[in-house]
């Protein structure tokens, strides 16, 4: 059976003991960090940006994958770069030039990512595909860490899956909101590849012990 990667959410940690948590996390068995950055216009939410993002990088030890929840995320390529992510993910509703902007993503030796919102179907991404190193679905509506798995990511999950497959690509698929112990499993069976979890993992009472049941699940 396949084991996911798990990439515990930061959103749901504690940010006045963020060195610690991102500590505990180093010494888990989870394989990214996932970055949640919201600019209030995108998502009715802010969270934190690139001071916060700085600082938590040189704590850190595993790769960064920087999920931007804001407009125009094709202006800050550098800076994210700068930061020293693995995986810049940008959302296919925030961005005019998709396919321009995965290439550059890639030119700057980062992993490509593409979100898509619960409601965008997966043709909307059919064409750009091959430019995309990951395809990263939401299964909560953006802006919040806690709420309830949209039950359809299931099917969309399915659908990607049989797209990439068929294309004969590497492509992983991630799926970000709700993912818990519960549904973890019949993610993975669906073709998912990389699970974020926020308060499955920061609300557990043993994180460490969370993620290896996610990894397991
Ligand atoms: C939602 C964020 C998610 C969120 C996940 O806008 O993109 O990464 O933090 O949190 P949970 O796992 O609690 O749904
Ligand atoms: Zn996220």
């Amino acid at each position: 059976m396949k084991t996911p990667l798990i990439a515990p959410s930061l959103l749901s940690a504690d940010f006045g003991n963020l060195e610690r948590d991102i500590r505990m996390l180093n010494q888990s068995n989870c394989d990214w960090f996932h970055l949640d950055v919201m600019d209030g216009v995108f998502v009715p939410n802010i969270s934190f940006g690139f001071p916060v993002m700085q600082a938590m990088a040189r704590v850190a030890e595993k790769p960064l994958d920087v999920h931007l929840m804001i407009v125009q995320p094709e202006k800050y390529i550098a800076k994210v770069k700068e930061l020293g992510a693995r995986i810049m993910n940008v959302h296919q509703e925030a961005t005019v030039h998709l396919h321009r902007l995965l290439v550059q993503i890639r030119k700057e030796g980062m992993l490509a990512g593409v979100t898509l919102n619960p409601s965008t179907p997966i043709c909307m991404i059919e064409n750009i595909l091959e430019e995309a190193d990951v395809v990263m679905l939401m299964s909560v509506n953006p802006g919040f860490a806690g709420q309830s798995f949209i039950e359809h990511t299931v099917e969309k999950v399915r659908q990607l899956r049989e797209a990439i497959d068929r294309r004969n690509l590497k492509t992983l698929i991630e799926i970000d909101g709700g993912v818990c112990r519960d549904n973890a499993r019949r993610l993975v069976d669906a073709g998912v590849d990389v699970l974020v979890a926020g308060s499955a993992v920061f609300k557990a009472a043993n994180p460490a012990e969370e993620i290896d049941i996610l990894k397991g699940a």
